[in-house]
């Protein structure tokens, strides 16, 4: 299950992935603009504003983030699909997905299909994090796969969802798409505050440790983070007061073929 007030710890830091996709999307009048994965909704509506005359929607497979998402009121529609299940629509000329093909295993066919369903034209653009080898990472892996969590956790946490950006330009480019990819670690200095957890522990609550939490009951969890804290403050130490956490993330944007004139 997703915490929409957890994930939005540290807004600001998570949204700007999310301009920095969208400032490489060229699409001047779209007629349908889906969000895939929009998590609370916030993002989805700056892409409201950006295409006023633009049909808005956000999809996410979460019905708490969707609930946040319809409250903010936004000019867009929400609804709760999971994005293996959606298909591309005839009008549907730039889709997003920011920071959501992770969870979804063997989501390079879902590139491949829907690159190829999309109208003539259209933009699709996809944003992931390649942080899984990061210090942060790995730790969270060797507490969950030591004593006494391996039997319940060992299994459950990957190595590496995602692709590298060659590797989803070539997915794309092989579907017949024009695409920009590149990656980008941005430096997130987080306010270390000696009354609350380790700020990387706080960050990765609101999204990688997630599959812990539903698996372990409330004291196993504290356990488990009090554990994980401690190689965080070793690998992430405060300096003046900050929290140095370099976080990797992985851009791909493709279009399709315009239609040759006749
Ligand atoms: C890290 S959040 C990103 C939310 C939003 N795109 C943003 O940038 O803030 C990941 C989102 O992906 C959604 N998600 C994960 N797997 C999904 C799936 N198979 N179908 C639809 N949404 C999914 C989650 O529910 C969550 O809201």
């Amino acid at each position: 299950m997703w915490d929409p007030t957890v994930y939005r710890r540290f807004g600001a830091e998570r949204s700007r992935p999310f301009a920095d996709l969208l400032a490489r999307v060229g699409a001047e009048k779209p007629r349908a603009v889906v969000d895939l994965g929009c998590g609370p909704g916030e993002l989805t509506a700056t892409l409201a504003q950006r295409w006023p005359t633009a049909r808005v929607t956000g999809l996410d497979s979460s019905p708490e983030m969707i609930s946040k998402a319809v409250a903010l009121g936004a000019r867009a529609d929400f609804g709760v699909v999971d994005v293996r299940d959606w298909q591309p629509g005839p009008d549907d000329d730039v889709v997003i997905s920011n920071a959501v093909l992770q969870w979804v295993p063997g989501h390079h066919d879902l590139l491949r299909r829907w690159i190829r369903q999309l109208p003539p034209g259209a933009w699709l653009a996809v944003q992931v994090p390649g942080n899984f080898d990061a210090p942060s990472h790995r730790a969270l892996r060797e507490v969950a796969r030591a004593a006494p969590w391996a039997d319940q956790l060992g299994d459950l946490l990957r190595e590496t969802p995602v692709d590298d950006a060659p590797g989803y330009a070539q997915v794309l480019t092989d579907s017949g798409a024009t695409v920009d990819a590149w990656e980008t670690t941005y430096v997130h200095l987080l306010p270390a505050d000696p009354a609350t957890a380790h700020p990387v522990l706080r960050w990765m609550e609101g999204t990688a440790l997630r599959p812990v939490r539903a698996a372990l009951d409330d004291g196993a969890w504290q356990q488990f983070g009090a554990a994980l804290g401690e190689r965080l403050a070793a690998a992430y130490p405060a300096r003046n007061g900050l929290v140095a956490f370099p976080f990797r993330r992985i851009f791909v944007v493709a279009t399709t073929p315009k239609e040759s004139p006749q």
